[in-house]
């Protein structure tokens, strides 16, 4: 089929932001900062704030952030009799956009002077209560919701693994959010900002936000690339399975970028995470036939990874099921969700774009009985 004339409005901006620069060579900054400046010096938490609050915080004003955060994570009562009612072969994506919508209900947005303490309660219970349901729904267990640790990557692994957590793990998760926490204006964030547009609420946005993120050409990517590379029983392998996907005209889940066109910055940050974390681990091979598939996805089509491929391995290592994959991206992304849609109330009009319009040319009536 013929691509439609300017299909997916490809190349076209679409508004003005200062959160983030996507840049198609390969750069990632927020707010001026590179992303590998970030990955490297700053904690999710720290990320979050410079997302929010428009500058990084003073070694002050991040314990506080971090103190607040951690006070907000406990699920309200009847949150909790929501998640449990919700089955275990629910799409994990559908549970991250009840968990928010009904957060709207019980714990609404009065007014936009509330924005910035919705955003922290919805990154703190939405953190808590994903895992809750996945804990509840598949294993029995309803799990106690204080960890005591700081980091919402610490709570995070904690909650799911019961157990201590060794620091290369919550380093590699805090690095995996600040990865995912933020990328201008694509598919879902664009979402959630026409939503704003409206001057709705942000648990609205944020809830159609999540609708956007669902789809597998979008978040649900690191899922899908989790489970291909799952297919894969031998190294000798992948040159051939990778062959046959493209000969079937297949596309390959993790790969491609609808702006970058050489390079995703993110894929190498949480590759190297990978690389560390796959030595010693008995599913090795999944990393060593990921390397294997970049290079001749790059060599056979010019592809390349984009941030969701490396993440399957590396949250496989963490001891993270597939099913919560796309809701962890989700969660960090409630941090760049929120920051645009406060962007857009600080200096709104109405998000309502025109078509081109390509249907029948004018035509008469015709009444029922006539057809
Ligand atoms: C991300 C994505 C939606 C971008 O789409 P897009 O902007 O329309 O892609 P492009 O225009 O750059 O595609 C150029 C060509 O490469 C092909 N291509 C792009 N990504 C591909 C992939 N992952 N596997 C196989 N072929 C791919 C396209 O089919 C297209 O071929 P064509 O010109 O013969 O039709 C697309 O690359 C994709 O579907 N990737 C897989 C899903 C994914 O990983 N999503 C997460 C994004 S962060």
């Amino acid at each position: 089929m013929k691509k439609l004339q300017g299909a997916g409005l490809r190349g076209q901006s679409a508004g003005q932001t200062s959160l983030s620069t996507v840049e198609q060579e390969g750069s990632l900054r927020y707010l001026g900062y590179s992303i590998e400046d970030l990955a490297k010096h700053a904690s999710f938490e720290e990320v979050a704030y410079l997302l929010l609050l428009g500058e990084l915080p003073n070694k002050k004003n991040l314990e506080e952030f971090e103190r607040e955060l951690a006070g907000l994570r406990n699920m309200p009562e009847s949150l909790v009799t929501v998640v449990e009612s919700i089955p275990a072969d629910a799409h994990p994506m559908e549970v991250v956009r009840t968990i928010i919508s009904y957060m709207g209900v019980i714990e609404s947005e009065k007014s936009f002077d509330e924005q910035l303490q919705v955003t922290k309660r919805l990154l703190g219970v939405t953190t808590t209560a994903i895992v809750y349901w996945y804990k509840y729904s598949h294993e029995g267990v309803r799990i106690n919701q204080e960890t005591g640790e700081k980091s919402v990557a610490a709570h995070f692994l904690k909650l799911l693994r019961q157990e201590d957590i060794e620091e290369l793990h919550k380093k590699t998760l805090d690095v995996s959010l600040t990865l995912y926490a933020e990328h201008e204006f694509n598919a879902s964030t664009f979402t959630g900002r026409v939503c704003a547009s409206t001057l709705s609420d942000l648990h609205s946005c944020l809830t159609a936000a999540v609708g956007s993120l669902r789809g597998p050409l979008h978040g649900g990517a690191n899922e899908e690339a989790m489970k291909m590379l799952e297919e894969i029983q031998s190294v000798d392998q992948v040159k051939e399975f990778v062959d046959q996907k493209l000969e079937n005209k297949e596309k390959i889940m993790g790969f491609g970028h609808a702006v970058y066109s050489v390079k995703d910055p993110r894929s190498d940050i949480i590759k190297d995470f990978s690389a560390e974390l796959s030595k010693d681990h008995k599913d090795k091979l999944l990393h060593d036939a990921a390397v294997i598939m970049e290079a001749h996805l790059k060599e056979k089509k010019g592809l390349f990874p984009n941030t969701d491929f490396f993440h399957a391995p590396a949250y496989h290592y963490l001891g993270i099921p597939t099913k919560l994959f796309t809701p962890l991206f989700a969660i960090a992304r409630i941090i760049g969700w929120s920051a645009h849609a406060y962007e857009q109330r600080s200096n709104n009009r109405i998000i309502r774009p025109s078509a081109d319009y390509i249907g029948p040319e004018d035509r008469s009536w015709v009444d029922i009985e006539s057809r």
